[in-house]
């Protein structure tokens, strides 16, 4: 007899316990960690699974028809994520950015959405609650994201060449539909809406140009992402980064520009505006100069664990102290216990030996911890 093993999804990544310290604390906005940052972004992840194949993400070698994917048991549902978005939010919290996989592919999102654009920041402040994703549903969807409260949405996009998407998705998924689905968006007010580029080089470099010009004179902002080594599948290699200053080099040849003051500290984006008045582009160089020292980011996994970098190699599990009956205010001291331990700066750390590749260590996924 063959015996097939099942891996049990749970435990594909180790976890930690969420600790609930001695003595309760309650928030007061100003928690910081131990290198002085404070808590200002939680990206949730709603699900693991996607409609692409991503290269540089969820290579179809790995992330095939035998992948265990999460159960839907594992999953949070959508009071346990906005009760946690709730303890977060009095952390200190503004903005939540849904990712996923695609969150798009995640049922009844929209109902999510409503649950936590009800949530206002301990000054009284709506948040910002912004989304990332493949486009691929988003002309279908834009109009009740929108009704939902939404505030705006970021869009993948790696090229306007249909081969070079098409092998950069890895699913045949057209160029045209992205577009379409930015363009629905927009109409409906989800702006200013963002386009990521993941730069891969000898795969996308190319179309860096291209695309800067497809989208200068309009109000989509533009961003040029390094290519990084997250997760364990994607084969990283450095030189296969094109460097955020080479992005800027070649569109500047053509249509000059200008660096620009970003819009608030912790941004992940350098900010670049054309000389001619045409809009602006942003670059994400999260390889070649890193940007740790501001990093205001804790994740929340699909099963409810927190990740307070995103290349850590294991999550703190908050699921379980919601199923076990804790208190608010225990489940906020513990939030609170782990963001002052927090010393993640991986990729200023990060150390690339001789053949181009980053030390092994094991990494989550980004499809698992969102983007
Ligand atoms: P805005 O809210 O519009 O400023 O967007 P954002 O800066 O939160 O950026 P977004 O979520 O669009 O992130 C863009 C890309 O930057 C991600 O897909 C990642 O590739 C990279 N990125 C985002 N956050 C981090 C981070 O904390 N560390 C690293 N190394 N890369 C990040
Ligand atoms: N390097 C950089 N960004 C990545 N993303 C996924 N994988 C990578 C990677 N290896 C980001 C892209 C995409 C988002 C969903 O995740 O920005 O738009
Ligand atoms: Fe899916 Fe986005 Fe990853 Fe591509 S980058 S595989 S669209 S989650
Ligand atoms: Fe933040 Fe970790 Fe990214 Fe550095 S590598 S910016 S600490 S998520």
């Amino acid at each position: 007899m063959v015996v097939k093993v099942i891996p049990i999804a749970e435990q594909r990544y180790p976890d930690r316990p969420a600790v609930i310290p001695d003595v309760l604390e309650t928030p007061t906005g100003l928690l910081s960690d131990t290198l002085s940052r404070p808590l200002r972004d939680l990206r949730i992840s709603v699900t693991d699974r996607c409609n692409f194949r991503c290269v540089y993400c969820m290579p179809k070698e790995v992330f095939d028809k035998d992948y265990a994917f999460l159960p839907q048991s594992s999953l949070l549902t959508f009071e346990e994520i906005t009760r946690i978005a709730r303890h977060f939010v009095a952390h200190g919290v503004n903005k939540i950015r849904l990712t996923g996989g695609e969150p798009l592919l995640r049922k009844n999102i929209e109902k999510l959405i409503e649950m936590l654009a009800m949530l206002r920041t301990p000054g009284g402040t709506p948040l910002d609650l912004t989304l990332t994703t493949n486009g691929s549903l988003l002309a279908r969807k834009a109009q009740s994201l929108k009704d939902a409260g939404l505030t705006r949405v970021t869009v993948s996009l790696d090229s306007l060449d249909e081969t070079v998407f098409q092998r950069m998705n890895d699913v045949d998924f057209p160029v045209a539909e992205v577009l379409h689905g930015i363009d629905v968006a927009q109409q409906v007010g989800l702006g200013p809406i963002k386009v990521n580029m993941v730069v891969k080089g000898g795969m996308n470099d190319q179309e860096i140009v291209p695309m800067a010009r497809y989208f200068k004179d309009t109000p989509v902002i533009l961003r040029f992402i390094e290519y990084m080594d997250v997760g364990a599948s994607n084969g990283w290699k450095l030189d296969e980064v094109i460097p955020s200053a080479e992005v800027v080099r070649r569109i500047s040849a053509e249509m000059p520009l200008v660096e620009t003051q970003s819009n608030y500290t912790g941004e992940t984006a350098a900010r670049w505006r054309y000389r001619d008045g045409g809009g602006e582009i942003g670059v994400i160089a999260s390889v070649t100069q890193a940007f740790c020292g501001d990093c205001t980011r804790a994740r929340l996994s699909t099963e409810g664990r927190v990740y307070t970098c995103l290349f850590a190699s294991a999550g703190h599990d908050l699921r379980s102290l919601l199923r076990n009956g804790h208190s608010d205010a225990e489940v906020e001291s513990a939030i609170a216990h782990l963001w002052r331990q927090r010393g993640d700066r991986y990729s200023q750390l990060r150390t690339i030996n001789t053949e181009g590749l980053a030390q092994a260590r094991r990494k989550v996924e980004m499809s698992y911890i969102g983007g």
